[in-house]
C-alpha cells in the first residue's frame, strides 16, 4: 500500500503508478492539510471543506501568479495579471463580466445545438463498426469544435489548433519536452494575436470581435489580452471535456449495470453527468499563493506560500460523499469540485456539462453494450487526469 512519504506530487507519473484515492483517503484521515518538502515546498490541501474554503478566500489566496503546481513551481504564469483565471480582483470581476457575455443565452443555445448534432452524428458513425479509438474517432473533435464554434474560428484552422493545444497542455507521454510545449503555447497566442487584430479592424458578430472592440475598465483590451483570453478558453474547454467524455464511456463499460438503468431511464442523464464529472475529476489540482498569513484547517500559511487544492481528494471525501468509490449516476445531491468554486468558479461548466448531456443521451439512444477492447493510455500529468486513448466496441 502507498504511504504517505512515498508519493512526490511534483512527479507527473505519481498518480499512475499508485493508487490516488487510497494515497487521498490516508492523507485525510491522518494530515488533511500538508506541507509538502520540495524547493519550493507547498502546502498541500485534502478535504472538501477546506479546498472549497481556500476557492472562495480570494482576498488571502492569489490566482495572479499562476493556478497550476507546475507553472508555480518554474516561477509563475507569465499571463497573470492579463488572462482571466490568473488575474486577481478588481480586474479579474472586469475580465470575467466581459467574457461571461461571450457565454450569452443566445450564443450558448447555438453553440449547444451544433454539440448535439455533431455528437450524434460521430456516434452514429463508430456504432456496429467493431473496435475504434474513442478518444481519436469522437472525443477529440468535440471540444475544440465547441470552443471554435464558440469563436467563430474557420474550419480550417481547427486540426492545428487542436494539435498544438495538445502539445501544450498534456503530457500524453512522459518524456513529452518542455520546449515543445512552450512552443506550441506560443504558436496559440500568436495565432490568436492575429485573428483578434482581423477582427478588431473588421469586426463581425462574433465573440472574438466582441472581446477585441469592448471597453473593460480604462479602455479596450490590448490585442495581447484579447489572445490570451481567447486562448483561455481553449486552455480550460478542451482536454478537460475531452477527458470528461473518455471518462463517461470508459466508467459505464466498467459499470455495465449502471448502463442498463441509464439506457432504461432508471437513473437520469442529469444527475449521471454530475456523477461522472465527479468521478473523472478532469483537474486533479488547482493552485494558489498566500498573499497574507492566513489558517487552513488549523495549519498556519505564511503569505507567499504556495498552496494547492486537491480535487481529486475533495470529490472523494467520504465527509461530504456516501461511499465515494461507488459510481452511482443517481448521486443527489453531488456537490463534487469539478469545476472548482467561488469568483474563478468554471465560465465554461454550461458548455462542459451541456457535451456531456449529449454524449450521455446520443449513447442511450444508440448503443446497447460498451466494451473496452485494450488498455486505455493513462495521461502523465499531476494536473489533468484521465487518459488519451480508450480502444471500445460500441454494441
Ligand atoms: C475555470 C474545470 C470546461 C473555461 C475552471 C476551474 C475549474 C474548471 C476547476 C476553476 C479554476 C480555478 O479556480 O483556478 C473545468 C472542467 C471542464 C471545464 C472539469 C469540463 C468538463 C470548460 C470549458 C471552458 C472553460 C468548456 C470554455 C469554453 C474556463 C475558464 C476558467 C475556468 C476561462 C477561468 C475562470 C475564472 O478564473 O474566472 N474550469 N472546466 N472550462 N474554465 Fe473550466
Amino acid at each position: 500500500m502507498t504511504t504517505l512519504t512515498e508519493l512526490d506530487l511534483t512527479d507527473a507519473t505519481a498518480f499512475v503508478r499508485h493508487d490516488a484515492y487510497e494515497f487521498w483517503r490516508q492523507v485525510r484521515k491522518s494530515r488533511p492539510v500538508y506541507w509538502h518538502e520540495g524547493d519550493p515546498g507547498f502546502w498541500v490541501v485534502a478535504r472538501h471543506a477546506d479546498v472549497l474554503a481556500c476557492y472562495a478566500d480570494v482576498r488571502s489566496l492569489s490566482s495572479a501568479r499562476g493556478t497550476v503546481l507546475d507553472v508555480l513551481l518554474s516561477g509563475g504564469d507569465s499571463a497573470g495579471g492579463k488572462m482571466l483565471a490568473v488575474t486577481d480582483r478588481p480586474r479579474h470581476r472586469e475580465l470575467r463580466n466581459l467574457m461571461l457575455r461571450a457565454f450569452s443565452p443566445r450564443v450558448l443555445g447555438a453553440v449547444e445545438q451544433k454539440i448535439w448534432e455533431r455528437t450524434s452524428r460521430l456516434i452514429k458513425s463508430v456504432t456496429r463498426q467493431g473496435e475504434f479509438d474513442f478518444a481519436a474517432e469522437v472525443a477529440e473533435h468535440i471540444p475544440m469544435n465547441t470552443i471554435c464554434d464558440l469563436l467563430s474560428i474557420p474550419e480550417a484552422d481547427r486540426e492545428k489548433l487542436l494539435r498544438w493545444n495538445k502539445l501544450a497542455l498534456s503530457s500524453e507521454d512522459a518524456e513529452s519536452d518542455r520546449l515543445d510545449s512552450l512552443e506550441a503555447r506560443n504558436e496559440l497566442i500568436g495565432y490568436f494575436m492575429d485573428l483578434a487584430r482581423h477582427r478588431r479592424a473588421d469586426p463581425g458578430d462574433d465573440v472574438i470581435s466582441m472581446i477585441a472592440t469592448a471597453e473593460v475598465g480604462d479602455g479596450p483590451l490590448t490585442l495581447e489580452e484579447v489572445a490570451l483570453n481567447c486562448y483561455s478558453l481553449v486552455l480550460g474547454g478542451d482536454e478537460s471535456s475531452r477527458v470528461s467524455a473518455i471518462c463517461a464511456v470508459k466508467t459505464f463499460a466498467e459499470h455495465p449495470a449502471q448502463w442498463r438503468a441509464l439506457r432504461e431511464g432508471a437513473s437520469e442523464i442529469d444527475t449521471a453527468v454530475e456523477e461522472v464529472l465527479r468521478w473523472a475529476t478532469p483537474a486533479r489540482h488547482f493552485a494558489r499563493t498566500a498573499i497574507r498569513d492566513m489558517e487552513i484547517g488549523g495549519r498556519r500559511v505564511r503569505a507567499g506560500d504556495i498552496v494547492t487544492l486537491w480535487n481529486t481528494s475533495a470529490n472523494n471525501d467520504e465527509e461530504v460523499f456516501d461511499r465515494p468509490r461507488r459510481f452511482d449516476p443517481a448521486r443527489s445531491p453531488n456537490k463534487h469540485l469539478s469545476f472548482g468554486h467561488g469568483p474563478h468558479f468554471c465560465v465554461g461548466a454550461f458548455l462542459g456539462r451541456a457535451e456531456l448531456r449529449a454524449l450521455l443521451s446520443a449513447l442511450t439512444e444508440s448503443v446497447d453494450g460498451i466494451e473496452v477492447c485494450g488498455e486505455p493510455t493513462p495521461i502523465y500529468s499531476n494536473f489533468l487526469n484521465g487518459y488519451s486513448s480508450l480502444p471500445v466496441d460500441f454494441r
